[in-house]
């Protein structure tokens, strides 16, 4: 072997690695897109897929030549059929045109859809043995058990994208899980970590989306502000590695360069940093085992000087506590609360609930489904939905019903 064939990284070899992205207009999708930008011919797209914006769609889809490009929402159909027309590039849309995209073969399926949407695409994936990068959390979260029986019966391999479960896979040791004594899931405590109680219930949309450390989309920004997304990612850590819900834990980090920590039997901490910039985790999941150089920062120890750390402190985030009960209650609590979540976020941003509403929206449908016995496990997907619309109804009907009795906080301008 040459001296020049031994410095060649298996990725190398292996030649250019195809890959689709399902949600690729998003925050994520588009940091991906970055990445393959950066790597010239080391990626090539096969699909790629949006809701609605097709325009933006259209464009990453000719830069980057892909062979199809999926709407997820029909009546844009006609808008991407024009705005690709003559590009020779395949369109379509709906569930169909996702399920598409996410079955072509390809060596790795970046599944970016926000929400509970991305579900069955990402199984779709998955369904097909396919390696998938998985950023849309809420596929374990809602629909975990049967998610990762599918894994399993399919041999796919599923490589988490959040920055702390990307952290995490690369600390935990898997050949001796009883060695593990907990994981650490950090936490930046996101906008209102300081801010007093009462400016923080009443905040606008435009305050709980300014994340100090991540820029991402709008969900996972309003989840960061409640702690939910830290929630939905305990969830997501319970899934993904074998783990007790006891040896889950969270800690403030407010600088975000500690990206999670794993705690072993013998009192050694181990910990994962990196400059937070989601095109680290991206990377690894697309080019794992393998690693390749990424457009970031150098971390700068020197220059941050000091790595500090506080206690949660559930009281300011009841959404943390919510996520908690979810995850021992079991069945499809966890379902609920996230689709509870979804509306109350929607709803949150539309400006007709406050932000201090929406952990009080999804405790008041946590405790209506406990009583009506929806909290069961679901058997199929087919049962996820019938529980999601459940969930996205009883919400919806919560919040009618507060809004009518005038119950809900307002904002504050700043
Ligand atoms: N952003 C981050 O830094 C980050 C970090 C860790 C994990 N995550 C997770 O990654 C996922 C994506 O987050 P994001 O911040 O990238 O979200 P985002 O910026 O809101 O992008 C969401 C993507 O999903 C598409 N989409 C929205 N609704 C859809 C639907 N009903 N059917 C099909 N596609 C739909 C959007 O298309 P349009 O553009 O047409 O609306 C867009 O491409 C979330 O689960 C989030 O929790 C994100």
């Amino acid at each position: 072997m040459s001296l020049m064939a031994e410095k060649l990284s298996p990725l190398d070899r292996l030649g250019p690695q195809r890959i689709s992205i399902l949600g690729a207009t998003g925050s994520i999708g588009s940091s991906a897109l970055d990445l393959v930008a950066h790597h010239g011919g080391t990626f090539s797209i096969e699909a790629l897929s949006a809701n609605s914006n097709v325009q933006l769609l259209a464009h990453q889809a000719i830069k980057f030549k892909a062979k199809l490009a999926v709407v997820a929402d029909e009546g844009a159909y006609g808008d991407l059929c024009e705005a690709l027309s003559g590009s020779g590039i395949e369109a379509a849309a709906g569930q169909s045109g996702l399920i598409e995209a996410a079955e072509r073969p390809v060596d790795c399926v970046i599944a970016a859809i926000v929400g509970v949407s991305g579900l069955n695409p990402t199984l779709a994936a998955i369904k097909k043995g396919q390696r998938v990068g998985l950023a849309n959390k809420e596929c374990l979260v809602c629909a975990g058990d049967l998610f990762m029986k599918e894994v399993e019966r399919s041999g796919a391999t599923l490589l988490p994208v959040d920055s702390e479960h990307s952290a995490i896979f690369q600390l935990f040791d898997f050949d001796h899980p009883e060695r593990v004594e907990k994981i650490i899931l950090t936490a930046s405590g996101g906008p209102f970590l300081k801010t007093p109680l009462d400016v923080m219930q009443n905040a606008s949309p435009e305050m709980a989306l300014k994340h100090p450390n991540w820029q991402m989309g709008r969900k996972i920004s309003i989840d960061s502000a409640t702690m939910m997304n830290k929630g939905l990612e305990l969830i997501e850590a319970f899934h993904l590695f074998p783990v007790a819900v006891d040896q889950l834990d969270v800690l403030i980090h407010p600088g975000s360069v500690i990206h999670s920590l794993v705690q072993y039997c013998d009192g050694s901490v181990l910990a994962h940093l990196g400059t937070p910039d989601m095109c680290i985790p991206i990377a690894y999941a697309l080019t794992w085992p393998d690693r390749i150089e990424c457009p970031v920062k150098p971390l700068d120890l020197a220059q941050i000087g000091t790595l500090s750390f506080e206690e949660m402190c559930e009281e300011r985030f009841p959404a943390l506590t919510l996520c908690r009960q979810a995850l021992q209650t079991g069945g499809c609590a966890p379902t609920i609360l996230n689709a509870a979540n979804e509306i109350a976020v929607e709803e949150f941003l539309c400006h007709n609930i406050g932000f201090g509403d929406i952990a009080r929206v999804i405790d008041l449908v946590m405790e209506q489904a406990a009583r009506e016995n929806m909290l069961n496990n679901a058997s199929d997907l087919q049962e996820i939905a019938t529980v999601d619309a459940y969930g996205r109804q009883k919400a919806l009907s919560v919040i009618k019903k507060l809004q009518a009795q005038g119950e809900f906080a307002g904002y504050s301008t700043e």
